[in-house]
């Protein structure tokens, strides 16, 4: 029986699912670069890891290695050609994240146009004298346009609950979905509307796809919201937007270089950010925990996975 390592706590529902398995696993917790996770993960069958993890090409050079699971949907801090190469099986976490992301990202968009983390700061500072017409005032969610770039599980789900807020929402992808509220490109989308959304995974094609072009066809009284992947988005020009007026807000849950965050973020005006807590929920990590354990299972005993990355 092969041994598993894992390199983050998993809920212990998952953990009895391995032990009842008949396999054994090490706890060997992260974050790990490539190469130091490659030393220590040699003999093992297979590695469960996170986003947080360089599961770069050295991590797949160890012969016994069969599978790789991420407790995540995102797999950009994956080297899957040599996983690929390597002939690993990639296993991750669709699905069971789409309503606690989509919850967090409508969280995003009413902190940043109710302006609601200034406001309780203001009242823990004891700045607080009183209920008056002027104070507080931010901008109503239920009057906005949302374009949402990336329509798949997550960014449908985060429609669904716009228009439940009376949000009329339009989209964008590379694929054209077909479905009412398509636009054919990120300019047009961009220039529609006056919330944006992103939803769509990190890779070349997508790295960096909102910067200062982009941000100026929002215009001035639009507000960017970003629960996807930091990489999605240009930071220094974000910030810049922000500083000089050219965008009225920003709410960010992820970045390029985490946990790092660029000081001219910190400093920007109207600016929401958030740890990367957009799955962060007992009921998604332990979901989560569990289709990866399940997923790496099944390709050990010789079984296709459903949550197998690629899916077919
Ligand atoms: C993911 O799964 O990729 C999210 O970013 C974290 O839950």
């Amino acid at each position: 029986m092969g041994k598993i390592l894992i390199t983050d706590q998993l809920d212990p529902l998952a953990l009895q699912l391995i032990s009842e398995a008949g396999y054994e696993f090490d706890l060997a917790p992260g974050p790990w670069t490539a190469s130091a996770l490659a030393a220590r993960a040699q003999g093992y069958s297979a590695i469960m890891g996170t986003l947080s993890d360089e599961l770069g090409a050295e991590v797949f050079a160890s012969p016994a290695l069969q599978v790789l699971a991420t407790v995540s949907v995102g797999v950009n801090h994956i080297d899957l050609k040599a996983a690929e190469v390597a002939g690993v099986s990639i296993i991750n976490t669709p699905d069971v994240l789409t309503d606690a992301t989509a919850e967090l990202t409508l969280a995003m968009m009413l902190m940043v146009l109710r302006k609601t983390a200034r406001a309780e700061a203001n009242l823990r500072a004891g700045n607080w004298s009183g209920w008056a017409l002027n104070d507080h005032l931010g901008s109503q969610f239920s009057t906005r346009t949302l374009g949402i770039v990336g329509y798949g599980r997550i960014g449908q789900a985060v429609a669904k609950r716009a228009e439940a807020f009376g949000v009329t929402c339009l989209h964008h992808q590379r694929t054209a979905t077909g479905l009412p509220g398509y636009c054919a490109s990120l300019d047009e989308l961009c220039e529609a509307v006056d919330l944006l959304s992103l939803h769509l995974p990190l890779s070349p094609q997508t790295q960096g796809i909102i910067g200062s072009r982009q941000l100026d066809l929002l215009g001035p009284e639009a507000v960017l919201i970003n629960s996807a992947r930091g990489g999605l988005v240009h930071e220094e020009e974000l910030a810049k937007a922000l500083e000089d007026g050219r965008l009225a807000g920003a709410a960010l849950d992820c970045y390029v270089a985490e946990p790092a965050i660029l000081p001219a973020l910190l400093n920007a005006p109207n600016i929401v950010l958030l740890p990367h807590i957009a799955s962060a929920t007992h009921e998604t990590r332990r979901e989560m925990a569990i289709l990866a354990v399940t997923g790496v299972l099944e390709v050990l005993a010789g079984r296709r996975p459903s949550n197998l990355f690629p899916s077919p």
